[in-house]
């Protein structure tokens, strides 16, 4: 069968997955690499998963693990589009595939959410994790105000089907969230690639 990246790191993920005994450290870094020789190119993402909504930003299932031990989403952004403050409550990798992103890490403290660190940004190529064990509270936003952006996430869990939270910045309260899916249909192999 002719190549295709997307298939190949979803077979690599799941041969990683499958293995016992392993750290979060160990799957992050190994998951990090499959992830970052994935927006090594960006030749491969269907146009069904690229497609930005005015309002909107997108999130396309590209797959989820039978037993919901990983999910493999791409984030599409709008011009200018970001996401609130939120956490996982799973260790993800996040691969910055086309355009750019920006990323301010927070964590919670007794008077709401604080800052940590510079906000970062990723360009093409770039990969960056999250996870309740080595901060999990960001926003993200569209680096860009007159274009799209796009970036590949891996979560170690079923991420649209997950109870989490989105904050209030100011407060710091917490809110009930459960993303879901931008998909009307949730594919689980894709044609060779010429
Ligand atoms: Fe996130």
């Amino acid at each position: 069968m002719a190549e295709n990246p997307l298939r190949e790191a979803v077979t690599a993920l799941t041969h990683l997955i499958h293995r016992h005994g392993l750290e979060e450290p160990q799957i992050l870094s190994e998951a990090s690499d499959i992830i970052r020789k994935l927006v090594a190119r960006d030749d491969w993402l269907p146009d069904d998963m690229a497609q930005p909504h005015p309002q909107y930003y997108r999130q396309y299932l590209l797959y989820g693990d039978p037993l919901e031990r990983f999910s493999l989403v791409s984030f599409v952004w709008g011009p200018g589009q970001f996401t609130p403050v939120h956490d996982h409550t799973v260790w993800g990798v996040i691969g910055m595939l086309r355009g750019a992103e920006t990323e301010q890490h927070y964590r919670m403290d007794e008077g709401g959410l604080v800052p940590v660190g510079e906000s970062a940004r990723l360009e093409p190529g770039d990969v960056a994790c999250v996870s309740p064990s080595i901060g999990d509270i960001h926003r993200v936003s569209n680096a860009y105000e007159d274009r799209v952006s796009i970036s590949i996430h891996l979560y170690g869990g079923n991420i649209g089907a997950i109870r989490r939270s989105v904050y209030v910045p100011e407060t710091g309260e917490r809110k009930p969230f459960v993303s879901g899916y931008s998909n009307t249909v949730v594919p689980n192999l894709w044609p060779p690639m010429n």
